[in-house]
């Protein structure tokens, strides 16, 4: 099947490992001309190794930390720098997670730092890229939130708060400019295997007495399909919401959650 994502140009953000690494990854592998972003730049550039390896093509690369002005404006240079309006066709909208935590284990200061993780990076993400996109008549938002927006997780207060939001904010996007050609979509994984999956594995055996294998076990045996997803499994779904296929596919929170949400849609 012919994506047509050949003469696109995609930004991927979060890309140096796990979920985004592996959008980052496919969308090359389909022609897609990339900027990839993350903080640390050791890591971003063996994730463009990786790109370069696989495809022959080298993605360009912005470390920069997305929940800071600052970040951002590094990134703000690199998307616009052919065209005021900015040249991405396709933008992948991830970072790291929040801490996991209940209301009152949580410091004040969490919460504004989640929302500039989570919310604002999306938020502002998009207004760097969608004139470009309205410009050129096409594009292709895309969010990654959680299955937290279909059912809360007790343990991922800010996720489940701020990730509300951004769907809210997506879905209103979707309304506002499908007019110009452009989708806005949210992907919600359920536990895939990354560094974070292992990271909360840990922190929520410390807190039961059980070990990290345990936890991660129980999260395969909440899915229908009894294991936890891959990265590449999500990464098959951003690409086809990316593509010239997915256009009547808009203002959609779709899980790639091997069946774990139970509710009927
Ligand atoms: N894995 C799951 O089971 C799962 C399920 C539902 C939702 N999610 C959510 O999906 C997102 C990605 O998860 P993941 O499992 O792929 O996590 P991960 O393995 O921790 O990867 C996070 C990526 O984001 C980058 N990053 C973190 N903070 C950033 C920032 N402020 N600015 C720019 N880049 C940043 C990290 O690289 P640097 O360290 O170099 O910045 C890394 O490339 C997270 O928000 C997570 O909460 C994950």
């Amino acid at each position: 099947m012919d994506l047509g994502l050949k003469d696109k140009k995609a930004l991927v953000t979060g890309a140096s490992t796990g979920l985004g690494a592996a959008v980052a990854l496919e969308l090359a592998r389909e022609g897609a001309s990339l900027i990839i972003n993350s903080r640390s730049e050791e890591r971003l550039e063996k994730a463009a190794d990786k790109i370069e390896k696989t495809t022959g093509v080298r993605p360009q690369t912005v470390a920069a930390d997305i929940a800071t002005e600052k970040g951002l404006a590094l990134v703000r240079e690199v998307v616009c720098q052919d065209n005021k309006k900015g040249s991405v066709d396709i933008l992948f909208s991830n970072t790291g997670g929040p801490p996991p935590g209940q209301f009152l284990a949580l410091p004040e200061t969490v919460w504004d730092e989640s929302a500039n993780l989570l919310l604002n990076s999306a938020i502002k993400l998009t207004r760097m890229v969608l004139e470009g996109m309205i410009e050129r008549r096409w594009g292709r938002l895309i969010y990654l939130t959680s299955i937290s927006v279909l059912q809360p997780v007790d343990d991922l207060l800010l996720s489940n708060t701020y990730r509300a939001a951004v769907t809210a904010f997506c879905k209103t996007v979707s309304n506002n400019y499908a007019r110009f050609g452009i989708t806005a979509n949210c992907v919600c994984p359920g536990y895939t295997a990354t560094e974070r999956l292992q990271n909360l594995a840990q922190k929520w055996a410390n807190d039961a007495g059980k070990t990290a294998e345990d936890i991660l076990k129980g999260f395969g045996e909440g899915a229908a399909v009894k294991r936890v997803g891959q990265p590449e499994e999500l990464a098959a779904l951003v690409t086809y919401l990316a593509s010239e296929r997915a256009a009547f596919i808009t203002g959609s929170s779709i899980a790639v959650d091997g069946g774990a949400n139970r509710a009927l849609i």
